[in-house]
C-alpha cells in the first residue's frame, strides 16, 4: 500500500507510512486545531509532530470518501507546488518525501497551518536546483499533507496522499514558494467490455509478476483487485511498481483510461520478463555452484580416500615417471611440446576416468619411440662380404648393390638410404637375405608381413579417439627395433588387400616415398617421424599386383631361381650344415654325394627356390637320425639310392612329363610367380563341324592365341601340306593338363599352332624341345617375358633345346652359364622356322611370307640365320645328360 518507489536520496527517505490508513479530510475545524497548537510545539522542541486533526485522524483511506473530497476540492483552484524529483504521485498514492529546500519548507509550514493540501509536481530535469514552473511537468497530483516530521537536519520527512490528477495553468506567484492555478484531468473513462479486458489482461499479468517477484508480498493482489474503476487500478499499479520516473510520468499523463491500462500492461509484461530471466540466471548460477561444490566434496573425499589406501601417489609417480622419460626420450621440438601438453593434461584427469588410460597410453607410446636413437653402421666393406657370402651363396648383384650402398656411407653419412624390392619365387632367399644385410650393416631388424593387410589404418595406425587406438604397423615395428635406423622388411607387398577401409598402399606410398619419408606422420601419434635413415626392403613373387606408384619408389632386384648346380652349392654350404645344426645331429656324420643332392634337387622337388629342397634334406638327415635311434646301422653316407630309399618313389619323372609319344602334343614355357615352367600342350581332331574346343582353364588371352594359331593353319594349309577340307568334317580340341591351375599370357601362341599343325600333318615334335613365344595372326613370332624363368624351368625339366623369339636373345646373358653352356637356344622371328626346328620328319616346312607382312617380317632365308638343329645332335646330348 506504502509508496514503493524509494525517494531520492538527498531529500526523499522513504519510511513508515504501512500502518497510514487515515485519510484526510481538510476542514476547518482542523486547521484551528493545528494553528492553536502550534506556538506550544515551538516550545518544546524538538521533535515537533504534526498530526492530523483529530477529526480527519478517524477517516479511513480507500473506498469511496475520496469522490466525496473530490467533489470538493477538484475545482479549478490556487495551490501552493511542491517539486520533486525522481519520483511521481498518483492519485490515491501515499508517498513518503524528505523535504530540504527552503522555499519548499517554507511552502509546507503554511499548508500545514492552512488545508494541507498541495499540488506535487515532477521536475523536468532533476538537477535544476530552483525550479521554475517551466522546469516543471505540465501533469502533476493534487495532494493532501497527512503527516509531517521534523528532521534534526533540518529537513522534513511528510506523508503526502494523491487526490487527483491535475494540470498546471497558470503560474500565481513564484515567491516565496511557487503557487499556481491547477485545475482537474478526469480520467477519459468508458465503462465497455474493451476496457474490462484490459483491465484484466493488467491484473493478469500483475499476478504473474508477483508470483516470481521476491518483494511484492500476494497481499498486494489482492489490494489491486480491489482496485476500481480500471483507471485506478491502473495508478494503483504504477505507484506501487519500482517504475522509474520518466516512465510513470507519461503514464499519470494518460487521461485515456485504456491507453493508460494498455500501456502498464505492456510496462509489467516487460518487467515480467526481466524478472524471469533474472530469476533463470540465479537458478544457474546456484546449480552450477551446488554442482561445483558437490565435485569438490567429492575430490576432497576422493583424495582422503586414496591417500588412504596410498593410491594417490600411485598416479603423481606416474606422472612423474613419465615426465622424467619425456626428458630421456629426446624428442624433436614440436614432438616435445606435444607430449608437454598432453602430459599437462594427464595431470589434470582423475586416474579413474577412461581418459586418463588413453593419455598415458599415448604417453607412454610417445616415449618410447626411438627419436634420437639410431645404430652406427659398420661400414667395413670387407666383413660386410663376409657377412654376405656366409649367409647365401651367388646373389652377387644384390651383394654388390648393398656394399654400394656401404661404399658410398663411408662419404656421405646422411646419404639418402634406398628402398629396396626384392621380386622372385618362393624359396629363393629374399626374406633370410634382408636379415642377412642387417647383420652386415649391424643394424636392426625387423619384419613386417604385408599379406592381407587391408586397412590403411595398420599402416598408419588409428585416431587416438578410437578406443583401443594404437600406432600403425611401421611405427610399432620401429618401437620393436628401438632404433630409427633399423633394417625394416616389408614382407610380401604383392599380398596387399584394399578393400573398404582404404587402401593401404597409399599409406604406404608415404613410407617408402624417400621425398616423403622424413615426416612421416601416423594417425596415433599424430606427431612427425623421421623414417628416412630406415633401410626399407620390400619383397615380392611378382609385381604385377604392387601398384605402378609404389613399384616406381623402389629399387626393383630380381631373383629368378637357382639352377641344380648352384641348388647342389648351396645345399653343400648352406642347406645341409643348417639342417643338421638345427636337429642336433652333429655326432651322426652323415654325409651326402652330390649325385644324391642332385637327384634330390631333380626328383623330388621341382621348384625355383630352395624351400622343399632344404625340407627333404632334413628329412633325409632326421630319417637316418631315427634309423640310429631305432638301433639300426643306416649307411651314413648318402647316395641316389639311399635317397631313393629315404625319401620313396621319385615325385617329379620329368623325363616321362616332358616326353612326346604322339602327334598333336608340344612342349610351351610358362612363367608363374613360382618360377618358370614347362607346359605341355596337347590337340586332338575328330568328326565334327569347325569347332575349336579348348579346355584346361585358359584364360582370354590364351583362347585368342588358340584362335589365332587355327586360322594361321587354315590359311597356310598348301604350304603345310595338310587337307584343305580337313576343317569341314572335324572339331579340334586343344587341352593343356593340369587343367585346375587357371593359365594365360600370350606366350604359348608357337606352342599351340606347332601342337596344331604336328597334328594335322602327323608329324611328331621332337623330344627334348621346348618353345616361348607369341604369334601374330600371319606368322611372326613376337618376344616374351620371365626368359629366365622360363629357361631355367626348361633346364629343370631336363629340356636342352629351347626356342625363343630373336628380340629375346639379348637377354641370355642373365642366365647362369653352367645352365647356358648344357642348352641351345634357337631364336627365331617366323612360326615356319619353330615348325622346321621342332617338328620330326624330313620335308622341311617351306617358309612363307604374308603379303602384308612382307617389309616386316624376314623370309627363313635372309632373315637371322636358322639354327641349324639335326635332330641327332639334340638327341645325342640328349643322351649325354
Ligand atoms: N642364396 C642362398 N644361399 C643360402 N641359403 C639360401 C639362399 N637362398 C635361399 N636360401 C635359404 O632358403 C630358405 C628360404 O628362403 P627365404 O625364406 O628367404 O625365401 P623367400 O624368398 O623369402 O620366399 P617367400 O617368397 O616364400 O617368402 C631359407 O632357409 C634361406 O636361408
Ligand atoms: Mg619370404
Amino acid at each position: 500500500m506504502s509508496g514503493v518507489r524509494r525517494p531520492e536520496p538527498a531529500r526523499l527517505a522513504s519510511r513508515g507510512g504501512r500502518n497510514s490508513k487515515e485519510k484526510a479530510r481538510r476542514s476547518r475545524p482542523a486547521r484551528e486545531a493545528a494553528a492553536a497548537r502550534r506556538p506550544r510545539r515551538s516550545a518544546k522542541r524538538p521533535p515537533p509532530v504534526y498530526m492530523l486533526p483529530r477529526r480527519a485522524q478517524k477517516i479511513e483511506i480507500g473506498g469511496e470518501p475520496l469522490t466525496e473530497t473530490a467533489t470538493v476540492t477538484l475545482a479549478p483552484r490556487q495551490v501552493p507546488v511542491l517539486p520533486v524529483r525522481h519520483t511521481v504521485l498518483f492519485p490515491f498514492a501515499l508517498l513518503p518525501l524528505n523535504v530540504g529546500r527552503p522555499k519548499s519548507l517554507r511552502m509546507l509550514n503554511d499548508a500545514m497551518a492552512a488545508d494541507r493540501t498541495i499540488a506535487v509536481f515532477a521536475e523536468r530535469q532533476p538537477t535544476t536546483e530552483d525550479p521554475a514552473a517551466t522546469d516543471l511537468h505540465r501533469v502533476g497530483t493534487l495532494a493532501v499533507v497527512l503527516r509531517m516530521i521534523r528532521m534534526p537536519d533540518e529537513q522534513v520527512s511528510i506523508l503526502v496522499q494523491g487526490l487527483a490528477r491535475v494540470h498546471l495553468n497558470e503560474v500565481v506567484s513564484t515567491e516565496p514558494y511557487l503557487t499556481a492555478k491547477v485545475s482537474p484531468v478526469y480520467d477519459a473513462e468508458v465503462d465497455d467490455v474493451e476496457t474490462a479486458g484490459l483491465a484484466q489482461a493488467l491484473l493478469t499479468e500483475f499476478e504473474r509478476i508477483v508470483s516470481i517477484s521476491p518483494t511484492l508480498p500476494a497481499e498486494v493482489l489482492v489490494a489491486a483487485k480491489n482496485q476500481s474503476p480500471p483507471g485506478r487500478l491502473a495508478d494503483f499499479l504504477a505507484s506501487l511498481l519500482e517504475l522509474p520516473a520518466d516512465v510513470k510520468q507519461p503514464l499519470l499523463e494518460m487521461q485515456d483510461v485504456k491507453q493508460r491500462l494498455h500501456s502498464l500492461t505492456e510496462i509489467l509484461a516487460r518487467q515480467h520478463q526481466v524478472l524471469e530471466v533474472g530469476q533463470q540466471i540465479q537458478e544457474q548460477v546456484q546449480q552450477s555452484l551446488d554442482q561445483r561444490q558437490k565435485e569438490f566434496l567429492l575430490r576432497q573425499q576422493l583424495e582422503a580416500i586414496q591417500k588412504e589406501l596410498g593410491e594417490g601417489d600411485e598416479s603423481r609417480r606416474e606422472i612423474d615417471e613419465l615426465k622424467e622419460k619425456i626428458e630421456k626420450a629426446h624428442m624433436p621440438e614440436e614432438v616435445r611440446r606435444e607430449a608437454d601438453r598432453e602430459l599437462a593434461r594427464l595431470a589434470r584427469i582423475p586416474p579413474q576416468a577412461p581418459e586418463y588410460t588413453v593419455a598415458r597410453t599415448y604417453l607412454e607410446w610417445m616415449c618410447e619411440m626411438p627419436w634420437a636413437v639410431s645404430t652406427e653402421d659398420d661400414l667395413d666393406l670387407k666383413h660386410a662380404r663376409a657377412v654376405l657370402d656366409e649367409d647365401h651363396y651367388g646373389l652377387d648383384k644384390i651383394k654388390e648393390r648393398i656394399l654400394e650402398f656401404l661404399a658410398v656411407r663411408r662419404f656421405k653419412r646422411d646419404a639418402r638410404t634406398p628402398i629396396l624390392c626384392f621380386v622372385g619365387p618362393p624359396g629363393t632367399g629374399k626374406t633370410s637375405l634382408g636379415m642377412s644385410i642387417a647383420k652386415a650393416l649391424g643394424r636392426k631388424f625387423i619384419r613386417q608381413s604385408l599379406g592381407g593387410v587391408r586397412d590403411e589404418a595398420e599402416i598408419r595406425g588409428h585416431r587416438r579417439t578410437y578406443i583401443g587406438a594404437l600406432p600403425g604397423n611401421i611405427l610399432r615395428g620401429i618401437r620393436r627395433a628401438g632404433s630409427r635406423n633399423p633394417l625394416f622388411m616389408l614382407d610380401e607387398i604383392d599380398k596387399l588387400g584394399a578393400d573398404f577401409h582404404g587402401d593401404p598402399s597409399s599409406a604406404l606410398l608415404e613410407v617408402l616415398d624417400p621425398e616423403q619419408n622424413g615426416t612421416f606422420t601416423d594417425h596415433y601419434l599424430d606427431v612427425p617421424f623421421d623414417l628416412s635413415q630406415v633401410l626399407f626392403v620390400t619383397t615380392a613373387n611378382y609385381l604385377d599386383p604392387v601398384p605402378p606408384a609404389l613399384r616406381d619408389r623402389m629399387e626393383v632386384i630380381e631373383l629368378a631361381g637357382y639352377t641344380d648346380l648352384e641348388k647342389l652349392a648351396i645345399s653343400r654350404r648352406h642347406l645341409i650344415p643348417k639342417a643338421i645344426r638345427e636337429n642336433g645331429l652333429e655326432e651322426l656324420n652323415v654325409t651326402f654325394s652330390d649325385e644324391a643332392i642332385l637327384k634330390v634337387v631333380r626328383d623330388y622337388t621341382s621348384e625355383a627356390g630352395l624351400r622343399n629342397l632344404e625340407r627333404e634334406l632334413a628329412n633325409l638327415l632326421r630319417r637316418t637320425a631315427k634309423l640310429v635311434a631305432e638301433g639300426e646301422e643306416p649307411p651314413r653316407a648318402i647316395d641316389p639310392n639311399r635317397v631313393h630309399e629315404l625319401l620313396g618313389p621319385e615325385r617329379f619323372q620329368t623325363e616321362q612329363l616332358t616326353r612326346i609319344e604322339q602327334p598333336g602334343a608340344a612342349l610351351g614355357l610358362a612363367w608363374t610367380p613360382a618360377g618358370g615352367e614347362v607346359l605341355m600342350i596337347e590337340a586332338t581332331v575328330m568328326p565334327g563341324s569347325k569347332q575349336l574346343l579348348l579346355t584346361g582353364q585358359l584364360g582370354e588371352v590364351m583362347r585368342e592365341s588358340a584362335h589365332a594359331a587355327l586360322s594361321y593353319v587354315r590359311s597356310h594349309v598348301g604350304e603345310l601340306g595338310i587337307d584343305p577340307e580337313f576343317f569341314e568334317s572335324s572339331d579340334i580340341h586343344v587341352h593343356l593338363p593340369s587343367g585346375a591351375i587357371p593359365k594365360d599370357g600370350p606366350s604359348a601362341g608357337v606352342t599351340l599352332c606347332t601342337a596344331l599343325v604336328s597334328l594335322l600333318t602327323g608329324r611328331k615334335v621332337r623330344t627334348g624341345i621346348a618353345m616361348t613365344g607369341e604369334i601374330t595372326l600371319l606368322g611372326r613370332v613376337l618376344p616374351i617375358g620371365g626368359l629366365k624363368e622360363k629357361v631355367l624351368a626348361a633346364h629343370r625339366a631336363g629340356i636342352n633345346t629351347v626356342i625363343i623369339p630373336t628380340e629375346n636373345q639379348k637377354g641370355l646373358d642373365e642366365i647362369p652359364v653352367e645352365v647356358r653352356s648344357h642348352m641351345i637356344f634357337a631364336p627365331v622371328d617366323r612360326i615356319e622356322q619353330v615348325l622346321g626346328l621342332s617338328l620330326e620328319g624330313d620335308a622341311p616346312v617351306k617358309t612363307v611370307v604374308g603379303p602384308t607382312d612382307s617389309e616386316t617380317a624376314p623370309s627363313a632365308s635372309d632373315g637371322p640365320e636358322t639354327p641349324s638343329i639335326q635332330t641327332e645332335s639334340v638327341v645325342a646330348r640328349r643322351r649325354e645328360s
